[in-house]
């Protein structure tokens, strides 16, 4: 069974670069009142972090997809949860936890641009460029790790370690 292992972002980094990445929105989004996307779940503890640390008029609601299959892409991405309120006209941030190969961010811009927002912006905690398959523009990244599988801080294996603190390579198995 794979475990959490070697820690690659721990508690302090999270807690400054989302410190950071909440006062550049607050920069670009002033004016703006944005509504703020979290896709779930991977994203669910970043974005309750993130929104504490942007100090603007801003409103938020999740969309729930599913693009892995045990660990690897799939490639296929669907929505299980869809928005709870229409983004006609609203200047919108995609909060997400990861841009992988690109497929599931590209899946949902495109998906979103449809509805036809003010703006469409992303916001990612984590990009892995190396595994990169679609070119896909990421507005603010919080790290550029290397290409290892992490858990923890919303990331998970089958559902696990969603609840650790900070980010940690899985291990073994
Ligand atoms: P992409 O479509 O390949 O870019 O993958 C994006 C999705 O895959 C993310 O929203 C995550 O849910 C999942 N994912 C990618 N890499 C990891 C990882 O290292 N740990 C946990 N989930 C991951
Ligand atoms: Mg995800």
């Amino acid at each position: 069974m794979p475990q959490p292992g070697r820690v690659i972002i721990d508690e302090a980094e999270l807690k400054a670069r989302i410190v950071e990445l909440g006062n550049d929105l607050a920069r670009d989004l002033a004016q703006e009142r944005p509504i703020l996307v979290g896709v779930l779940q991977g994203a669910f503890l970043f974005m309750a972090d993130l929104i504490r640390a942007t100090s603007i008029e801003l409103t938020t609601d999740f969309i729930g997809v599913v693009s892995y299959a045990g660990g690897t892409s799939s490639g296929q991405v669907r929505i299980v949860s869809d928005l709870s309120v229409s983004i006609e006209g609203r200047h919108v941030v995609i909060v997400e936890d990861i841009v992988d190969t690109g497929l599931t961010l590209t899946y949902l811009k495109r998906t979103l641009e449809a509805r036809h927002p003010r703006s469409l912006r992303v916001c990612v905690l984590v990009d892995k460029i190396e595994r990169r398959k679609v070119d896909v523009a990421v507005d603010y990244v919080g790290f550029v790790i290397p290409n290892v599988f992490v858990v923890g801080y919303g990331f998970d294996y089958e559902g696990l370690y969603r609840n650790l603190p900070y980010v940690a390579a899985l291990e073994g198995g």
